[in-house]
């Protein structure tokens, strides 16, 4: 009897310690179709910063399956991830229908001197101004698009122009550089610290670089990347551009150390705050899928870094100890292959 009893207490605990190991412990109720996007994602994109444009509508479907998801949720962290998301889902668009590059074109229009197609600047980081340019401008944009872009950049601008003066005018708050707007910006201002460096590159073929403080010609763009500076989501090399412009760098913005655009709006993220709704694994399959959606769009994928985090969602996932948790890792597990150096 006693024995029995002793085997029925062993029994018990057991069965406690793996079913209710911790209430807190749960499977979000989205984790499933992030899981699915995360998967179309890597597998969409040929992982070298393309984004294909024939998968886009899958890739929109699985983006629309997850934010209505978080939408029907209460929290805050929910509410957090149906934002985030979102913003993934505007950036994906946007490079899909090759609007980097043509975006790229637009800006550069507004540095070409007499050359310029379109008289005015969308470049000012004096927001109600570059508002009312894009407004004042839209033909003239257009008729550049017309001409310069790929034609899908084109036909996504006609359809959303004014999306993107909104885009470009408005700067969501708490969106850790990663909105649209922040990208946009960012490319802005990597242009025109590209144009300065070409334009020191000049002047010392030139011989003119005894003295390294430009003004007039570069002095516009060295008020632009003064703008660019005050925003924290730029990625602005602090040396070269500045001795060039003739302002220096304070001290307490060094970024240096950190070279990838992941490293730099990794370490501005706020994690997701786990609760029983977004589930255990929320913060760190956000930062998976926040990695995901920057290599997906930008040109220096960082592989290494991405299959450690995708490691870290397996292992959340497996800790879990639940059967349909560890589909999720298993699921996570084929994700994280396509990181691997070897496949
Ligand atoms: C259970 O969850 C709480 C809150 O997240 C955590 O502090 C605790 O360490 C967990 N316990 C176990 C056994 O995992
Ligand atoms: C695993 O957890 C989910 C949600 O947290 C629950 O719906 C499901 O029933 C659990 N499965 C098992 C086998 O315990
Ligand atoms: C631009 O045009 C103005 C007025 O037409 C002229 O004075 C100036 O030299 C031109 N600048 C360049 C770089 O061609
Ligand atoms: C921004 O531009 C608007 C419209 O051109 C102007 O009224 C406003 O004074 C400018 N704001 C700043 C801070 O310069
Ligand atoms: C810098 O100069 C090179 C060579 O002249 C040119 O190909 C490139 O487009 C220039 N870059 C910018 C941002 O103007
Ligand atoms: C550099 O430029 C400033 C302003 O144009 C001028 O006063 C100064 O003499 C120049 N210095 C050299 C070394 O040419
Ligand atoms: C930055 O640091 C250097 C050397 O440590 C110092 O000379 C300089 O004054 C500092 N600049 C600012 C803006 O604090
Ligand atoms: C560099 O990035 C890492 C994360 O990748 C972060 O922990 C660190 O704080 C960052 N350093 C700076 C100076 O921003």
């Amino acid at each position: 009897m006693l024995v029995y009893c002793f085997i029925f207490l062993l029994l018990n605990s057991k069965v406690n310690g793996s079913s209710l190991q911790n209430e807190t412990e749960t499977i979000g109720k989205c984790d499933l179709l992030v899981g699915q996007l995360l998967s179309v994602l890597t597998s969409a994109s040929d992982l070298q910063g393309e984004v294909n444009i024939d998968s886009f509508e899958k890739v929109s479907s699985k983006y629309t399956a997850v934010t209505e998801c978080y939408g029907t949720l209460k929290s805050a962290s929910a509410k957090r991830l149906k934002q985030l998301y979102n913003w993934r889902w505007e950036k994906h668009y946007f490079y899909a229908f090759k609007m980097v590059e043509c975006f790229g074109k637009i800006i550069n229009d507004q540095f070409s001197g007499n050359d310029s197609k379109c008289d005015y600047d969308i470049t000012t980081n004096n927001l109600t101004k570059k508002r009312e340019t894009l407004v004042s401008g839209k033909l003239c944009i257009l008729s550049i698009a017309k001409e310069m872009c790929h034609s899908a950049a084109y036909s996504y601008l006609k359809i959303h122009y004014n999306l993107l003066s909104d885009t470009l005018s408005i700067k969501p708050e708490n969106d850790n550089c990663e909105s649209l707007h922040s990208e946009l910006i960012r490319e802005q201002c990597e242009l025109v610290e590209a144009k300065i460096m070409n334009f020191s590159r000049k002047t010392d073929d030139e011989s003119l670089s005894a003295n390294n403080t430009i003004s007039a010609e570069s002095g516009h763009l060295c008020e632009v990347l003064q703008q660019c500076r005050e925003d924290e989501c730029n990625f602005i090399n602090p040396e070269r551009e500045f001795e060039i412009c003739g302002v220096f760098p304070s001290n307490d913005t060094e970024t240096s150390g950190n070279s990838t655009i992941i490293e730099l709006y990794g370490a501005l993220r706020s994690p997701i705050q786990v609760n029983s709704e977004v589930g255990t694994c929320a913060s760190i399959v956000d930062e998976f899928a926040f990695i995901v959606s920057e290599n997906t769009i930008s040109s220096s994928p960082a592989y290494e870094y991405t299959l450690e985090i995708c490691k870290n969602a397996v292992d959340c996932y497996n800790s879990l100890g639940n059967e349909t948790a560890e589909e999720m890792a298993k699921s996570y597990l084929a994700i994280c292959d396509r990181y691997q150096p070897t496949g």
